[in-house]
């Protein structure tokens, strides 16, 4: 390493540029080439640096109470590089640019908002010959040109052009989210859509962790209300909220420790989980608590019952230390209109005594309650999203602060009646009823004299949300990303103020998609080439079964012995063959010959992973079955025992087949979804592979011939 005063020197000179244009990146990122072309190649970086001067400072602007260090930040990019096969990348605190290194400093550079606001996200980008400085308006804003660099470095075969660029966000809350009251989500699976929503820079992420599915009271009795599906996923020992969560729902909670880490982990990639608990309305866990709180409809609370205020006061208090976020969301979505004064008593009592108790402010979901009385406070942030619910204009008319999460952009987990399953890419990159792209101003994408102005500062940005109407059982995990795996990014560079086109997109999204750091949520397996896995059992040597796939993913086996003809025999209920995987996601061919024995328990499990389970029946009957999550997908289909089965399981696309014997038909596994109690919806469900282990939990018999293949 050398010093290096040719950066200054490229910085001085900035002002020779030879041209502006967009670089290709999402979002799109504005640079001003130098004359004459130059290039810096990221193969020959040794160093990430950190500015010594500014190693601990931390960004202090965002929603987050938990921002990184520089530091922090930089250490995150140097693991990050991996992804571009930059492995050994030192970091290191340094007072100036070097050699061949990507300095991380502090800019005193003013970064304007689309409403010409001051944002600490902004960042200047400068690329000489010889490395490359990030300058951010915050350790956040330098970790957003990070992303930047990864990303122009994939599209550039690793080459960067010299010269500079400066960017900075239009919108300060961009994100998504998610219904994690209508469906469990294990806590890993929110860090990896931080993770994904991190390398587009969206800042936020919006988690909706207790709700009900709808409480139809034309048809359902009061018993069968009080067992309907709810949820309220953040499980506390404090006696004060016992018995909210129950404990059959242990497992698909948060403990603190566990939404700390949550927290933790997504604020390290920039993210801030902003926790939504829901009430007066979508309420029915807290009105399966205290029946006695609740209105006729018990999704709904009686907001004049003495004890209703104080109860979610004392639940707000119980967790609100939970959160490190500058903001909470207290739902206060769709009540009874003609409970106006009440409605507004609940939010302004709420936001009064959340601020008291922990300087907190709030958002509410943009609700149609008429008063002639009385008003909700301007402190509170209205989180559109629907014209039928508030009206954008007057609102900001009244100087409320909105935040756009209009349905244009709602989408429900596998099936609707009213909204679609993916974000709609056509109204992405053509949604500005006025011309042009969506972009959070644009709370009508149909009528553009419902929109403010684009440099509106009461409108903080835009999330885009996915609900779970129709509960646990329609999706699995996976299914919530696949629904916004092709698109979101496009969005992301909507929400920042991107300039990318449809065609843009297209060409580069698969090549970013590729390197995204931190996440695994398409279950992708190294492979050489399609076989991923393969095991004939022709040896067994101190437990050790040969992958002859060429990949090497040996597998241990205990309890279980070879015969002739590779075969696999599990001879006790804890037989078990553990591979060095764990799930694959679509696409995927798993086959295996099968010799269940009459002694084997109904619902012992055959194949086990991370995300599902491959099981011999539910414990009850003998069907074959997937389980993921806490949820069984059954076939009419019984393995026979006794005798050799050629089983096939195959992921592709969105659904998931089974084939027993070669030349059967195809068998798929289906989602069954109950529509407010009125009628069904058979769907297909997407379930990624089992492969971590074979047996362990009963299962005994025999197996051969295991192949899992990356195609289907
Ligand atoms: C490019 O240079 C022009 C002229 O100096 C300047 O106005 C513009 O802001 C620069 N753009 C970027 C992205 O730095
Ligand atoms: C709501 O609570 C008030 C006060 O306890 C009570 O008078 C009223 O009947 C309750 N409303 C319903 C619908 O239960
Ligand atoms: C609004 O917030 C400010 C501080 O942010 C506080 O002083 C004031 O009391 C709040 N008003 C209401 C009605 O809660
Ligand atoms: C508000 O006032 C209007 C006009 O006076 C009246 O029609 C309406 O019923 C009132 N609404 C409520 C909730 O009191
Ligand atoms: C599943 O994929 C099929 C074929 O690609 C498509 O038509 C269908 O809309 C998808 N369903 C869902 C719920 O995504
Ligand atoms: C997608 O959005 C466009 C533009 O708003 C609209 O015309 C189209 O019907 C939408 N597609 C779907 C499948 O909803
Ligand atoms: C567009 O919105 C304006 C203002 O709300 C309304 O007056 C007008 O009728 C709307 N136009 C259409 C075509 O719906
Ligand atoms: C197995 O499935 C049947 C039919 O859905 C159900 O009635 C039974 O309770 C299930 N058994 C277990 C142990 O889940
Ligand atoms: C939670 O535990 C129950 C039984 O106690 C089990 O049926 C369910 O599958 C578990 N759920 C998860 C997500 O592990
Ligand atoms: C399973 O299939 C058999 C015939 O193949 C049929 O008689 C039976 O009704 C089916 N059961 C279910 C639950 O679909
Ligand atoms: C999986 O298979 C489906 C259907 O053949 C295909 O459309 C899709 O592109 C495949 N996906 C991957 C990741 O190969
Ligand atoms: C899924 O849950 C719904 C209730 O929302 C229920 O009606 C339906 O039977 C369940 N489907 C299966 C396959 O268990």
């Amino acid at each position: 390493m050398y010093p290096l005063p040719l950066i200054a020197a490229a910085l001085a000179t900035a002002a020779t540029i030879a041209q502006a244009k967009t670089l290709l990146s999402i979002p799109t990122f504005d640079f001003n080439s130098t004359s004459p072309a130059a290039s810096f190649s990221l193969s020959k970086l040794t160093h990430v640096l950190v500015d010594s001067r500014f190693q601990h400072t931390v960004d202090t602007e965002g929603q987050t109470l938990i921002p990184p260090s520089l530091l922090a930040f930089g250490r995150t990019f140097a693991q990050d590089l991996q992804e571009l096969g930059l492995n050994g990348v030192l970091v290191q605190v340094s007072s100036s640019p070097q050699h061949n290194s990507i300095f991380l400093t502090i800019s005193n550079d003013r970064f304007l908002d689309a409403a010409g606001r001051h944002t600490s996200e902004g960042y200047r980008l400068t690329v000489s010959a010889d490395g490359i400085v990030i300058a951010g308006a915050s350790p956040l804003g330098a970790f957003w040109g990070t992303r930047t660099v990864m990303q122009l470095a994939k599209l550039g075969n690793m080459i960067l052009p010299t010269g500079t660029g400066s960017d900075a966000p239009g919108w300060g809350t961009r994100g998504v989210m998610l219904d994690a009251g209508r469906h469990f989500y294990p806590p890993q699976f929110l860090t990896e859509i931080c993770a994904y929503l991190s390398f587009f820079k969206q800042n936020t992420f919006h988690v909706h962790l207790s709700d009900n599915l709808f409480n139809n009271v034309d048809i359902y009795s009061r018993e069968r209300s009080l067992d309907l599906y709810a949820a309220f996923r953040l499980n506390s020992d404090d006696e004060a909220v016992e018995g909210l969560v129950r404990p059959y729902r242990f497992n698909e909670s948060y403990t603190r420790e566990v939404f700390d880490w949550v927290q933790g982990e997504c604020a390290a990639r920039g993210v801030t989980i902003i926790p939504e608990l829901e009430a007066p309305g979508h309420a029915l866990v807290i009105a399966q608590w205290k029946p006695e709180l609740a209105l006729d409809d018990l999704s709904l609370l009686n907001i004049s019952h003495p004890d209703t205020i104080p109860t979610i006061q004392t639940i707000w208090r119980t967790f609100l230390p939970w959160f490190h976020s500058k903001t909470v969301h207290i739902g206060a979505d769709e009540y009874d209109a003609s409970l106006a004064n009440d409605y507004i008593l609940f939010v302004n009592t709420l936001s009064s005594s959340i601020l008291s108790a922990s300087n907190k402010a709030i958002r509410i979901w943009g609700t149609n309650e008429p008063s002639n009385t009385s008003t909700i406070s301007r402190n509170i942030t209205i989180q559109h999203w629907e014209f039928f619910e508030d009206d954008p204009l007057t609102l900001l008319r009244q100087s409320y602060t909105l935040l756009n999460s209009d349905d244009a952009f709602y989408i429900v987990g596998k099936w609707s009646g009213s909204y679609p399953q993916q974000l709609n890419l056509t109204r992405i990159f053509a949604g500005n009823p006025a011309g042009g792209p969506f972009a959070p101003f644009v709370f009508d994408t149909h009528n553009a004299s419902n929109n403010p102005r684009r440099d509106d500062p009461r409108v903080i940005g835009h999330v885009a949300a996915q609900w779970n109407d129709y509960g646990p059982n329609a999706t699995t995990v996976h299914e919530a990303y696949y629904a916004w795996r092709d698109a979101l990014p496009a969005l992301a560079d909507k929400q920042w103020g991107g300039v990318l086109t449809r065609e843009e997109y297209d060409s580069i999204f698969a090549d970013l998609h590729s390197i995204i750091p931190g996440q695994n949520l398409d279950r992708k397996v190294k492979s050489k080439g399609n076989v991923i896995l393969r095991y004939d059992f022709s040896t067994l040597s101190d437990g050790q079964i040969k992958d002859t796939s060429g990949n090497g993913y040996d597998a241990t086996c205990v309890g279980c012995s070879i015969h002739a003809g590779g075969v696999l025999s599990f001879s006790s209920p804890t037989s078990r063959l553990t591979t060095p995987l764990s799930s694959k996601g679509r696409n995927y061919t798993l086959t295996l010959s099968i010799n269940p024995s009459s002694l084997a328990r109904t619902g012992s499990p055959i194949l086990s992973g991370a995300d599902s389970t491959l099981v011999l029946g539910n414990g009850t009957l003998p069907f074959l079955g997937l389980l993921s999550g806490n949820q069984a997908y059954m076939l009419n289909y019984t393995l026979p025992r006794d005798v050799w089965t050629d089983l096939t399981l195959i992921g592709r696309g969105n659904a998931t087949f089974l084939k027993a014997g070669f030349g059967g038909p195809e068998m798929q596994f289906l989602a069954i979804l109950g529509i407010n109690g009125e009628s069904f919806q058979w769907q297909p469900i997407a379930i990624e592979a089992p492969i971590a282990q074979i047996g362990g939990g009963g299962f005994l018999g025999s197996v051969k011939k295991f192949e899992l293949l990356a195609s289907a």
